[in-house]
């Protein structure tokens, strides 16, 4: 069944759409109807199909064009914001145009950080592809480019007009890349969400083999946990960070790993490991808590192992985060299921021990 929700602030809110078929005449047309321009961003590795859907139903009303980026992170770069800048130029759209983002997270961040600063901001509509990016990125208005410096170091918080998630784009999804964008799923079933901590405990067979009811049920789940945080908290001032279970960890992962060989999600589960380690560690929560939480990330196949890891090769990377402020580590924590909180208040002997 077709479901919708709506996020950002009052002045700015979006609706989102979630269904199997969700890129529809009705659903699309309305956000594109009033646009001369569009522009389709997308990558190599999107099926053409998808692509094919998005331009019939925007030609009806509007000029389409379209812009295909190489696959892969090293396409969030400067020079591709840099090139599709100069053919928004080139085909003189003006703002009252927009951008349509078809694709996974890469795509969604670049073509969002283009649409915010092109004429100091024109209207896009993203289409995530991925399971990542249906369930994370593609809401919140995060957007973001990667520099020589590090990854998303440049970007700017700039909210779409409208999200379609279109389930049965999944299907083509490599089996890594779903399993991958399940650890975003798992985060706020642990974070906040005990409906779908229970949806994901009790349905493992079908979520892994892609059921199409189940996988719905999950993405609306975890969006209207994602969706409830991002309007309360837009610019990530507070409540916001808790979205970032694991990530401190995750993150410094894929940097020492030079993010080869590792996807995002699968060290986000070793991440959230961590933090759920360092949790019962400090006594947030028990033995018995963390084991059912190592079991969960255990069920859906995620490579759990840590002994690859010295905390000293990481430590650097993990306090170059995000959440560092005036030289403090902010942790996000469990204290109970589906309970996640911010502290800076832990023992940095417990940091080491849940890493080692
Ligand atoms: P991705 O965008 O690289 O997509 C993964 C691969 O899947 C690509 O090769 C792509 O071509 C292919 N693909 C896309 N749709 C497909 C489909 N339906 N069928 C088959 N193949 C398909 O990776 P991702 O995991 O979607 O996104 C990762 C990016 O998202 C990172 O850059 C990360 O920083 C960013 N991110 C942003 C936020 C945010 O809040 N803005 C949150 C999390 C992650
Ligand atoms: N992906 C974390 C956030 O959107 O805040």
């Amino acid at each position: 069944m077709a479901k919708e929700l709506v996020a950002g602030p009052k002045n700015n809110q979006y609706k989102i759409y979630i269904g199997q078929n969700a890129i529809s005449k009705k659903n699309l047309s309305l956000l594109v109807k009033k646009h001369q321009k569009i522009l389709i961003i997308s990558d190599s590795g999107v099926p053409g199909e998808i692509l094919k859907k998005v331009h019939t139903i925007s030609k009806v009303t509007s000029k389409v064009f379209t812009f295909t980026l190489k696959q892969g992170e090293q396409s969030k770069s400067l020079g591709n914001f840099q090139k599709i800048i100069n053919f928004l130029i080139e085909h003189q759209f003006d703002r009252s145009d927009a951008i349509i983002a078809v694709g996974g997270g890469v795509v969604g961040d670049l073509s969002g950080y283009v649409a915010s600063s092109y004429l100091r901001g024109i209207q896009f509509i993203q289409i995530p592809t991925t399971l990542l990016a249906q369930v994370d990125s593609s809401v919140g208005g995060k957007t973001a480019i990667n520099i020589p410096a590090g990854k998303n170091l440049v970007g700017a918080f700039y909210n779409p007009k409208g999200v379609i998630i279109d389930t049965n784009t999944l299907h083509t999804l490599p089996a890594k890349e779903f399993n991958a964008g399940l650890a975003e799923v798992i985060k706020y079933g642990l974070i906040q969400n005990t409906k779908l901590l229970s949806l994901l405990k009790s349905n493992i067979v079908n979520i892994s083999s892609r059921k199409s009811q189940i996988v719905e049920q999950i993405i609306f789940e975890s969006l209207r946990t994602k969706a409830k945080i991002v309007t309360q908290d837009e610019k990530e001032t507070g409540i916001r960070a808790i979205l970032n279970f694991g990530h401190t960890f995750g993150h410094a992962i894929e940097a020492h790993g030079k993010y080869k060989n590792i996807l995002h999600g699968e060290a986000v589960a070793k991440g959230m490991l961590i933090a759920s380690k360092i949790s019962w560690l400090e006594g947030h929560i028990s033995e018995k808590e963390f084991s059912k939480i190592y079991s969960l990330l255990e069920a859906y196949n995620f490579d759990l192992s840590l002994h690859q890891y010295k905390f000293l090769d990481l430590k650097p990377f993990i306090f170059r985060d995000k959440k560092v402020q005036r030289g403090n580590l902010n942790l996000i924590l469990l204290q109970g299921q589906s309970k996640a909180f911010v502290t800076n208040d832990f023992k940095a002997k417990n940091l080491k021990l849940a890493i080692s």
